[in-house]
């Protein structure tokens, strides 16, 4: 049987959230592997983009530069990156869902980059060169069970000096209304699982800090972000409702909500309606990024590894 993990608005959930039992699996990241869900990973950058681009530009990533993205999905950070670093840049980026990559790949040709190759890898064996200028993710650390070791490992790829850049998600700030709203606690409510669950870890923004000195970096830099916005057409509400109507059945089964009480068809619309009836803002889960540059003697250590 597959473990399954609620994601709160599709980024994550603690590691207290596991909802099944164990498939053996070497990550979390378990949202279904559907064309809704690329569809929701996209939207999902559209809003989440510009933050990501600002995060990037404040820690360095310039034009020229070989880029690794870890964790690719549909190809939403490797497209950034591939106007960041222009075409004298390389962006490699990789996931371990081949079909996901499809994705990328065409969204990758439709807007005629040619400095971006995606490669069907696990994070544990990238198996790839070690000259690159910096190593990147989003949302992909708090999926994997050992972040540390994963980091750690990932030195192995860059150049001395070269940038580590990873940004997370962090439930400490999760999706909020003002003047606060009944339904948008309730929808945090419903994406909250019970706890002692397992699975993808909800507060990795803000364990970025220690993730980074535990796998022999400095101390990194830090910023947090969060897409906030008001007025009928802000399309935080659609993309709420869209991440709930994906994690509908997951939420079924943990046994947060119902069907009926979420009437999804409703959902998009009574969200805006509770933000704009007050003249109020909608803020959406926020994320903390983290950036360093390699020192030039990386500690080895086994156990991080391990
Ligand atoms: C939440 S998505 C983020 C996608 C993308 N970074 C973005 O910000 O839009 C996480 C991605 O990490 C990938 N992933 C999870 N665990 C992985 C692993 N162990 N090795 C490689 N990819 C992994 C998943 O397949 C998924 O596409």
């Amino acid at each position: 049987m597959e473990t399954i993990h609620i994601n709160q608005l599709g980024q994550s959930a603690p590691r207290e959230g596991t909802l099944v039992s164990t498939n053996g699996r070497s990550d979390n990241y378990l949202l279904p592997n559907s064309a809704a869900e690329t569809q929701r990973l996209i939207h999902q950058a559209h809003i989440y983009g510009p933050l990501t681009r600002q995060f990037f530009a404040a820690a360095g990533i310039t034009a020229g530069m070989k880029v690794l993205d870890v964790g690719s999905g549909a190809g939403d950070v490797a497209l950034l990156l591939a106007d960041m670093v222009g075409p004298r840049g390389a962006v490699i980026g990789i996931d371990k869902n081949p079909a996901i990559l499809d994705t990328a790949r065409a969204r990758v040709q439709a807007m005629g980059w040619t400095n971006v190759t995606l490669l069907a890898r696990e994070v544990h064996s990238i198996g790839l060169d070690d000259d690159f200028d910096a190593v990147v993710g989003r949302w992909i650390l708090m999926h994997l069970p050992n972040p540390v070791g994963v980091l750690h490992r990932l030195l192995s790829h860059l150049k001395p000096g070269g940038l580590v850049a990873f940004q997370e998600t962090d439930s400490t700030y999760p999706l909020s209304a003002f003047p606060p709203a009944p339904l948008h606690q309730q929808v945090v409510q419903w994406t909250t699982p019970p706890p002692g669950r397992g699975g993808p870890d909800l507060q990795m923004g803000s364990k970025l800090y220690r993730t980074y000195l535990d796998a022999g970096l400095p101390a990194p830099q830090l910023r947090l972000d969060a897409p906030i916005g008001g007025g009928p057409d802000w399309p935080g509400y659609a993309f709420t409702a869209e991440t709930i109507h994906i994690l509908l059945p997951i939420l079924q089964q943990m046994g947060t909500t119902t069907a009926e009480e979420v009437d999804i068809e409703t959902l998009a619309e009574r969200l805006r309606m509770e933000v704009v009836g007050q003249r109020g803002v909608q803020m959406l889960p926020i994320v903390i990024g983290a950036w360093a540059r390699k020192p030039s003697r990386v500690p080895s250590n086994e156990l991080i590894d391990s």
